[in-house]
């Protein structure tokens, strides 16, 4: 948490279409560049995830988990989406996770700003204060610390709305054994899908290799392709298909994300075999 003793762990800036969006100094990376954050909360992951179409389809609960609250856009996103549809008897559970709070408790300082946060304050509140929000179809939740060793307290999800940072700023939540665990947390009965901003193949092959099924993802801001990712290969449109995985052999950086292995790094023969026999690119 930043005091005015200290310099701000975080800034507010303009993006593009004119909207304020945090911007982490630290890291140098804007939460949400170009769009701003709702625009592309809504488009990269309601959107895109079909949340309500989906969570009305489910029994029960929906699970959603959102990796990175971060400024709480993409949470705020799927609230207001999915609150909508409290008469229709849609349940809704929101799992949350950050390692910290100071990107909210920030977020919260300057809600004027940035707009999208003001309805939401009381529930930011209670977040922060409970770790938990109750609004009438929708429980969410906040868990606090690394991923790596919270991501076993949620239930499996439907959805996995994927936003810490990026592989050049926080490697370990993008190596193949990290995938590999989160991959292992979705139940077979929990058609699931993971939307993300990258459009990296290092980190699609990566995906590939811990198990997930894996697609081009919609356009958003600066990026004319995104990434999606599920167990389930009929919940992604637009699969990755042969010529993808003919590039990847040609690539000087088809090597999946593991740690300590300098970049940029081709497939190895090993990894090769893997993958064209993945489940994906058969017939
Ligand atoms: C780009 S921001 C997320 C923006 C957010 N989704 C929003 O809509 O405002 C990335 C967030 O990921 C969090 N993060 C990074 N590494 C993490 C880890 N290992 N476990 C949990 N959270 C992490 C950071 O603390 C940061 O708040």
């Amino acid at each position: 948490m930043f005091s005015e003793n200290q310099p701000a762990t975080f800034e507010l800036v303009t993006v593009q279409s004119g909207v304020r969006s945090l911007r982490s100094r630290e890291h140098g990376e804007t939460f949400h560049p170009v769009v701003g954050p709702m625009t592309e909360a809504v488009a990269l992951h309601v959107r895109q995830q079909r949340l309500v179409e989906r969570a009305a389809a489910t029994n029960g609960s929906f699970v959603i988990w959102d990796v990175g609250l971060g400024a709480a856009a993409n949470a705020i996103a799927a609230v207001e989406a999915l609150a909508e549809q409290a008469d229709t008897g849609i349940r809704v559970e929101l799992h949350s996770f950050d390692v910290n709070e100071s990107a909210l408790r920030f977020a919260l300082t300057h809600a004027e700003d940035l707009g999208y946060l003001v309805p939401h304050v009381a529930a930011i509140q209670d977040l922060l204060t409970k770790g938990e929000s109750r609004q009438a179809n929708i429980h969410w939740r906040f868990h606090a610390g690394d991923f790596h060793a919270t991501m076993s307290a949620g239930p499996a999800p439907h959805a996995v709305l994927y936003d810490p940072y990026s592989p050049q700023t926080n490697p370990e939540m993008w190596t193949l054994d990290h995938f590999t665990r989160l991959r292992g947390c979705l139940s077979p009965d929990a058609p699931c899908l993971l939307t993300n901003y990258t459009r990296s193949t290092a980190v699609r092959v990566t995906l590939l290799l811990a198990g997930f099924f894996v697609g081009c993802g919609h356009a958003t801001g600066e990026k004319d392709q995104t990434t999606i990712a599920s167990n389930d290969l009929s919940l992604i449109e637009e699969p990755l298909d042969a010529g993808w995985l003919r590039r990847v052999h040609r690539s000087t950086n088809g090597a999946p994300l593991r740690p300590g292995v300098q970049r940029p790094a081709a497939i190895s023969l090993e990894d090769w075999a893997r993958l064209s026999a993945h489940p994906q690119f058969r017939g």
